[in-house]
């Protein structure tokens, strides 16, 4: 399965229009300091009125599958409020899709939580899981019988770590306890989206997306590989276990101490309602982390390695290898058998448009080389089923706006014109092919 993957707030704009009411992204873009340049996504890739053109892109490059979220604030406007302008907007999305030949995988929750539900806590307050309930069963409603693929929720690690941990995602709150509070209600509405997904009886496959890495430590010292079990504690298994084996990993609980006081956000019932691991699991895999003990202020007490080539235009280091250290991994801890979707893979790069024609060699390669770190997997009997690549447009970067160039189509902001990148005519060629070129 050769997809393209994208979501609501990167690349939707149309901010106001349609019923749309603010996300806490709208919020925060407007904090100084919060976003470079202090870009916004009112207008962004202006993928809201330009759907057909995009689709059309897509199928004409041969892309079969396609995963894109849904944004809550189109959907649900208020409290208890179901607005039939959004609901629209995705099913004539939705049959472009389908008239192109393409396959759908909607994500439920690719982070543009509504402003008005950040009003009453945000993540951090129980309730969301009211609202996100309703918010979710709209959606399996209207669109069930159309969606082969459900992503329930997009790297809860970002939305609730950055967001209200270390505060460089939306709502930028800085509190390790509200952090952790808002992974567990992140977690159980995936439980709520599984459950609903059952009740309702749909045929569609279902799974949630996890941001992994492997981690290694950077040296065979006692204190390095501690502190490597940590970085793999806070960000893969603190997601991964919960929804494979239904607990939360002891040694953290014990070194996060009194930040997560005694799991009081913890309730009878959740654990197995989390422990759902679905049809599949989507992996968005971008680095590996390297790091060493360091007696910092840090929570994690460790400092992460900072690589200066090979790296993307984030400055993350570029490593295939590790992609396939991490499906080995997570198909042996993890998975078991249960299929494997790449839903997230590719670079920044600092691409310019030079007579019409953008020369992305480095995306290619690091898609190439990916690639092959994918097949290596397969060959051995791996059960990865589908690679998604990040990302269609380029995009709203988060805290990066639009200074990060993830496409393989070029977008120049100014006329909203795409270009397909080098990159995107060779990916053509590999989906043709079925097969990766050398
Ligand atoms: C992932 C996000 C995605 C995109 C890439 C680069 O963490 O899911 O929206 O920003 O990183």
């Amino acid at each position: 399965i050769w997809g393209t993957s994208t979501s609501s707030f990167q690349i939707e704009g149309a901010a106001a229009e349609g019923g749309r009411v603010p996300s806490v992204w709208d919020t925060f873009c407007r904090i100084p300091g919060k976003v470079v340049n202090g870009d916004h996504g009112d207008i962004a890739c202006d993928h809201y009125h330009r759907y057909r053109e995009d689709i059309a892109l897509m199928k004409q490059l041969g892309f079969r599958y396609y995963r894109f979220s849904v944004a809550w604030p189109r959907i649900i406007p208020a409290p208890g409020v179901v607005n039939e302008e959004g609901v629209e907007f995705y099913s004539r999305l939705l049959d472009e899709v389908e008239q192109a030949g393409l396959t759908p995988m909607l994500t439920l929750f690719h982070w543009d939580l509504p402003q008005w539900l950040q009003d009453m806590g945000g993540w951090t307050n129980r309730e969301v899981l009211e609202h996100f309930r309703l918010y979710a069963s709209t959606l399996m409603d209207r669109f069930g019988h159309r969606i082969s693929w459900w992503n329930t929720i997009n790297e809860p690690y970002c939305a609730s770590i950055l967001g209200y941990g270390t505060g460089e995602h939306a709502p930028g709150h800085q509190n390790w306890y509200e952090a952790f509070t808002a992974a567990h209600h992140l977690l159980i509405c995936h439980g709520i989206a599984m459950d609903l997904h059952r009740e309702k009886g749909l045929s569609g496959q279902i799974g949630i997306t996890l941001n992994m890495e492997h981690v290694d430590a950077a040296s065979a010292s006692d204190e390095d590989i501690a502190a490597a079990a940590r970085r793999d504690g806070f960000l893969n298994r603190w997601f991964a276990e919960p929804v494979f084996h239904g607990r939360y990993p002891e040694d953290m609980i014990a070194w996060y101490g009194e930040h997560v006081r005694g799991m009081d956000f913890v309730q009878e019932g959740d654990l197995e309602r989390i422990h759902q691991p679905g049809d599949f699991l989507g992996i968005n895999y971008y680095a590996r982390c390297v790091v060493k003990a360091a007696a910092n202020d840090s929570l994690l007490q460790l400092e992460q390695i900072k690589f200066t080539e090979p790296v993307t235009d984030l400055g993350w280091e570029i490593h295939p290898d590790s992609l396939y250290k991490l499906l080995k991994h997570v198909e042996q801890n993890y998975t078991k058998g249960l299929p494997i979707f790449i839903t997230e893979n590719g670079a920044a790069m600092k691409d310019e448009l030079v007579e019409g024609e953008v020369q992305d060699t480095g995306r290619q390669q690091y898609i190439h080389d990916h690639l092959a770190a994918c097949h290596r997997f397969i060959q051995e009997g791996g059960q990865l089923k589908g690679y998604y690549v990040w990302s269609f447009l380029d995009n709203f970067e988060w805290a990066f706006g639009y200074s990060k160039r993830f496409g393989i189509i070029y977008v120049d902001y100014a006329t909203q014109q795409r270009t397909p990148k080098q990159s995107a005519h060779w990916m053509s060629r590999v989906i043709a092919a079925n097969a990766l070129e050398q």
